[in-house]
């Protein structure tokens, strides 16, 4: 079973008309569609909007990028989640000065090979920027040709990504195809039309007339995905210590979860008021007030963190002999510190963000 060279043709006009009007979308700079591809693997369109305009405007091409500084790439990333992307964005831009004068390789070949740039980003980059005749499959794409050739196998295993790429493939290779709509088209098509959750818009759809899970009422158990492994749980407690005048801040590890992130001080596990008395005493540091705060869950890919938060009142931060990775930041120091959405609830219960 493949996609017929007919449905594709349907599917590319269908796109050279419909489609939405987005940022990357502009122009064909490689550069700003490569930023576009890496910012919505994990993340939603509308979250990623606005920091994808701070983003070009603060870092507008590939020579500015590789030379930015760590806090404020992070600090542009901030609210993104999966902050390595990040990172590998900076390091890839430093290979692509070294290796290729700063100008974005423009053949799927060359971009597969730099760091970062899986088959799918290249397949998107050299499809969209340079019309090249290649696939891009995502999530989205896979979901789209298990319904339309109805593959019932997990989508999540290699051989069913095999099987449906299969079946995307020949239409490559046909002299009509224009690669740069029609993989945009699969992309809105899965976004807007063959939907992931709850009922697709197949009255909308133009792969529908030869759409087999549309033709046998099946849209609502095609694909099938198997479940991922249960996240671990984690108890974590923050002490969120302030003066009159600042908050507390670490600078967390290098490596690992959040790595290099700003946080409020924490510890594993829930402590008992006494507990983070004795947590304080231990720490020589005088409280003056201690208040319990609203609870706050964050869920990352593996992990899920459980947290509870007090407030510290105490004396002068500035005046505590600290380690190097903890510094005593006003708010308005703060608003240059990327603070992960995980502590979001605590961010907004001290309004320490404007976006
Ligand atoms: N998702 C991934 N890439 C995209 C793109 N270029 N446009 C819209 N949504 C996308």
């Amino acid at each position: 079973m493949e996609l017929k060279w007919n449905d594709a043709e349907k599917l590319t006009e269908w796109y050279e008309k419909n489609h939405r009007t987005l940022p990357w979308r502009e122009n064909r700079d490689p550069y700003r569609i490569w930023v576009s591809e890496i910012m919505l693997q994990q993340t939603r369109i509308e979250a990623v909007l606005i920091k994808y305009q701070i983003f070009m405007q603060e870092l507008p091409d590939i020579a500015s990028l590789a030379k930015v500084e760590d806090d404020k790439l992070m600090r542009l990333w901030e609210g993104l989640g999966y902050y390595s992307r990040a990172r590998n964005l900076k390091k890839c831009a430093q290979v692509i000065m070294q290796d290729h004068g700063g100008e974005m390789p423009h053949t799927y070949e060359q971009l597969v090979r730099l760091p970062g740039i899986g088959p799918y980003t290249a397949g998107a980059i050299a499809s969209i920027a340079f019309n090249e005749a290649v696939p891009a499959v995502d999530g989205n794409v896979l979901r789209i040709l298990a319904r339309y050739c109805l593959v019932e196998d997990d989508i999540r295993s290699a051989e069913t990504k095999k099987i449906l790429q299969d079946a995307l493939l020949p239409v490559y290779a046909h002299d009509g195809v224009r690669p740069r709509s029609l993989n945009q088209g699969l992309m809105e098509l899965g976004q807007l039309v063959c939907v992931p959750n709850g009922a697709p818009f197949c009255a909308q759809c133009p792969l529908a007339e030869n759409c087999q899970a549309y033709a046998q009422g099946r849209t609502q158990d095609i694909p099938f995905r198997s479940a991922l492994h249960a996240r671990r749980q984690q108890e974590r407690t923050l002490f969120i210590l302030r003066d009159g005048k600042r908050f507390l801040l670490h600078k967390r590890a290098d490596n690992g979860l959040l790595a290099g992130l700003y946080e409020f001080a924490g510890i594993d596990g829930h402590l008992s008021e006494e507990d983070v008395r004795k947590k304080m005493e231990e720490k020589q540091i005088a409280v003056w007030h201690l208040k319990r705060l609203p609870d706050a869950k964050h869920i990352f890919s593996h992990i899920e963190w459980h947290m509870q938060a007090w407030e510290i009142r105490t004396d002068e931060l500035r005046n505590l002999d600290l380690p190097e990775d903890y510094t005593a930041y006003t708010k308005e120091e703060m608003a240059l510190a990327a603070i992960p959405s995980a502590f979001k609830t605590y961010i907004d219960y001290y309004g320490l963000r404007s976006h």
